[in-house]
């Protein structure tokens, strides 16, 4: 019934598939309790990410409006302004993007390297910021200048996560709860980074329809519990708001926050190991900001025990790499 209620609304076939669902057998070996990641980090434009999955349907928006310029904003390495201004590439509009800088570096790599090298390449027009401290209001302020100067501007909230960007996680709810199925596995509790708090929500949404049983834990990235529960919960009323359902009786905000220290942007000894830590036991690449916190999350939630079931738990990897290239080495050397 979700798939119907949400194939009523417009969305461009940028991802193609599926994205893997696959185990970690080395990892799990060493931590004598198996782990598998669902790959969100392959989504196949740009090297990747989990923001595709919500331009499906916010850039079906724009065109369906007449659009000729995404906007969007983030921070100088924010992956979601690399998608974004690679999708208004692949589509022939223009992006033009906000950036702040929330770590107050002037580190060459960060203000040049990883994400927001990228932005240059695909021809997004940057504007830099002192503060997004009212994103909304700027991205408002910055549409109507456009406008002005005679274009039609399409507005992408942070991180694209507003519930019809958010919907895009209902369907990769959708699709993970096939391949949970299809894996045969009784996952304990899924693990992901919650930052603007679209992937959280529409992965809980759906998967508190068709998954009730499988806990759904976000790892903060930028903020405590209290500041992100209402985030998380507000937009999962709005995403059954737009769908014309009620909220799931199951669905529940679970959060740790322990592991976003000491802000977001910043990765803490916890984040370099996790990184490391997959990097040499699986080849697999994590990111200084989101999944590297999200990883230590789990690492640390299963060395104290907090995963409530047993069996085996399964981590969403929503992509991020490119961020590596913005940070000191030392995220690579112990
Ligand atoms: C790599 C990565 N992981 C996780 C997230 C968090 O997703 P959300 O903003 O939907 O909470 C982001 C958002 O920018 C991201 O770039």
């Amino acid at each position: 019934m979700l798939r119907e209620l949400l194939d009523r609304f417009p969305r461009l076939d940028l991802l193609g598939a599926p994205t893997p669902l696959e185990p970690l057998p080395r990892l799990s070996e060493q931590l004598g309790r198996e782990l598998w990641v669902k790959r969100d980090d392959l989504t196949p434009l740009a090297l990747g990410g989990n923001k595709l999955r919500k331009l499906e349907y916010l850039a079906a928006d724009a065109l369906a409006q007449g659009a000729d310029t995404l906007i969007t904003a983030g921070a100088i390495q924010s992956n979601h302004v690399r998608q974004t201004a690679a999708v208004a590439a692949k589509l022939g509009l223009r992006c033009v993007a906000l950036l702040e800088n929330p770590i107050g570096t002037e580190a060459a790599n960060y203000l040049g390297n990883g994400n927001r090298l990228l932005l240059d390449l695909f021809g997004a027009e940057v504007h830099d910021v002192p503060h997004l401290n009212d994103a909304d209001a700027q991205l408002a302020a910055l549409a109507e200048r456009l406008k002005a100067a005679g274009r039609r501007p399409y507005l992408v909230p942070i991180g694209g996560s507003n519930a019809l960007g958010a919907l895009g996680y209902v369907r990769a709810g959708l699709e993970l709860a096939e391949q949970i199925a299809r894996s045969g596995q009784t996952f304990a509790a899924l693990v992901l980074a919650s930052g603007s708090a679209g992937t959280h929500a529409g992965l809980a949404v759906a998967l508190a329809h068709c998954l009730p049983q499988l806990p759904v834990i976000g790892i903060t990235v930028s903020r405590t519990v209290a500041e992100q529960a209402p985030k998380v919960q507000g937009l999962a009323e709005r995403i059954a708001e737009l769908l014309g359902i009620a909220l799931p009786a199951s669905f529940r905000v679970e959060l740790w926050d322990r592991y976003f220290a000491p802000r977001y942007g910043e990765p803490n000894a916890g984040t370099l190991a996790a990184i490391r830590r997959l990097a040499r036991s699986e080849g697999l690449l994590l990111d200084p900001v989101y999944t590297g916190k999200a990883m230590a999350g789990l690492l640390d939630g299963l060395q104290q025990q907090r995963f409530a079931e047993p069996g085996p738990l399964l981590f969403l990897h929503t992509g991020g790499a490119p961020a590596l290239f913005a940070y000191p080495p030392q995220v690579a050397i112990e």
